[in-house]
């Protein structure tokens, strides 16, 4: 099959310091990947480069079959790819349903799209406080507001970088229940959470992160099997 996203050779660096050494990644239409790893080991910055907001200092970035590796962040989205960014970063001084129109783009070729109602179905709660403030909104809020955010640029490809992140835990249900909701529609969902076995649970395949580079690209279902693995990888 042909990837949707595909990454190969991708370096990047913060200034003088170099954070990824050459990421070979592909994730198929559809596919639910994980991307795991310790802290600081480059999860972010590959996020980061896909979406040009750091960009990669060598290597190819491809989507949909078209180069985007040397693309404005806003075009990458424009392209079909809906970032949920780690630290949500909602329009403080937007309304919730500011928020979600600021960016919302229906774009060619969505036969069902992301609209401000379905989002609402999605999260009622979201609805209940359309017209507060994003500075307003407790953290969980701010979460699915952000997620309701990238869904309304109806995206090919969903990136969620620590969604869970310092929520509650009936907060962090809650996500993984959209999470699930979102798998069921197709969409195609690149990973990024602490909490493992969630993530291992949620996802068809993992990748995982060490250093810059990707030393494992396996099953999520048989990694979660292996406690000496996921040890070695991640510490636990
Ligand atoms: N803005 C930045 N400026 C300089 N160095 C950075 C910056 N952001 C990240 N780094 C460094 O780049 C490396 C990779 O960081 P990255 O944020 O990609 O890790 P991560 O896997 O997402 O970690 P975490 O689990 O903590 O989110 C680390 O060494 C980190 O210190
Ligand atoms: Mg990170």
């Amino acid at each position: 099959m042909t990837a949707l996203l595909s990454l190969r050779g991708v370096t990047a660096h913060y200034g003088a310091s170099q954070a990824l050494f050459g990421i070979d990644l592909d994730i198929a239409p559809g596919e639910f990947v994980t991307l795991l790893g310790r802290n600081g080991m480059g999860k972010s910055t590959t996020v980061k480069a896909v979406m040009g907001l750091n960009p990669a200092t060598r290597g190819a970035i491809s989507f949909d079959g078209a180069d985007i590796g040397r693309l404005p962040s806003y075009k990458v989205a424009q392209r079909g790819i809906g970032l949920v960014p780690e630290g949500r970063h909602v329009f403080p001084n937007l309304s919730v349903r500011e928020n979600l129109v600021a960016t919302a783009h229906n774009r060619q070729g969505v036969a069902h799209p992301w609209t401000l109602e379905r989002v609402y179905g999605l999260f009622p709660r979201l609805s209940e406080r359309a017209k507060h403030l994003g500075s307003h909104l407790s953290g969980g809020e701010q979460q699915m507001l952000a997620i309701g955010r990238a869904l309304m640029t109806n995206p090919d490809l969903l990136i969620l970088d620590e969604a869970t992140e310092g929520l509650a835990p009936l907060i962090v249900a809650e996500i993984w229940r959209i999470i699930r909701d979102i798998r069921a529609t197709g969409m195609s969902t690149l990973i990024v959470d602490r909490n493992y076995r969630a993530v291992l649970e949620h996802t068809d395949r993992c990748l995982v992160m060490e250093k810059g580079l990707i030393v494992q690209d396996g099953d999520s279902a048989s990694l979660a099997r292996q406690p000496e693995q996921l040890t070695r990888y991640l510490g636990v």
